[in-house]
């Protein structure tokens, strides 16, 4: 079976951009990282790539004039490239629904809570493990999924569940959900390059047994 051509957004660290590297390196992933976008020039994620000589680029959020045109430049840095997958690991702008259209079916998305809960406009990165503790919940978690038009509303790929005691504090709480997050978004992008993942509407079917 032919690599299949993965893009990576980013827009920190980049710390599920090297899991995703490490699972593409180790032949885990059966496809090839072709190129990392970053919408913040500062990003880590950006130095990682470049170590792997992987082809980086920054698209800066703060010099975008509008959705239309943010768009307009990403289809073109990824017009050459013509990816299979594109995976937001991490990536905190919000996409233009005509760049989702193009791509429909083909973007997948890293979210450190069990979506439904703590997602959507304004829940990212820190503010969705402080917005967990401030409201009391006994179960966080991380989910992977299909990006449709609305912001982490797109078919859930996979889930997994982890307990938030009583001491957590966002800090120690994404401490806990990182791990598993990089777990998620290997297995995710594994399952989509074997074609093992099939949509159905809303639902997303896996074909065989998940190791
Ligand atoms: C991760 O926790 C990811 O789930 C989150 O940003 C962090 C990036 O970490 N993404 C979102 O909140 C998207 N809504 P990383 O740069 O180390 O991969």
């Amino acid at each position: 079976m032919p690599k299949l051509k993965i893009a990576v957004f980013v827009s920190g660290s980049g710390s599920n951009l090297q899991a995703l590297i490490d699972a593409v390196n180790a032949g885990i992933i059966k496809g090839q990282i072709e190129i990392v976008i970053s919408d913040r020039p500062d990003a880590y994620a950006l130095q990682r790539a470049e170590e792997q000589g992987i082809p980086a680029l920054c698209i800066d959020k703060k010099a975008r004039r509008d959705e239309a045109s943010f768009g307009l430049q990403l289809m073109s840095c990824l017009a050459s490239v013509k990816p299979d997958l594109i995976i937001l690991a991490g990536f905190l702008s919000i996409l233009p629904s005509k760049f989702v259209e193009e791509y429909q079916g083909k973007i997948i998305n890293i979210h450190p809570s069990l979506i439904p809960a703590f997602c959507g406009k304004g829940y990212y990165g820190e503010k969705v493990h402080r917005g967990v503790i401030e409201y009391g919940v006994k179960i966080s978690g991380a989910t992977v999924h299909f990006v449709d038009e609305n912001t982490d509303t797109g078919p859930i790929i996979l889930q997994q569940a982890v307990e938030v005691t009583a001491d957590d504090t966002p800090e120690t709480l994404a401490k806990k959900i990182l791990p598993i997050e990089h777990k998620l978004i290997v297995k995710a992008a594994e399952l989509f390059c074997d074609k093992r993942l099939q949509l159905d509407g809303r639902k997303v079917k896996i074909r065989g047994v998940i190791k």
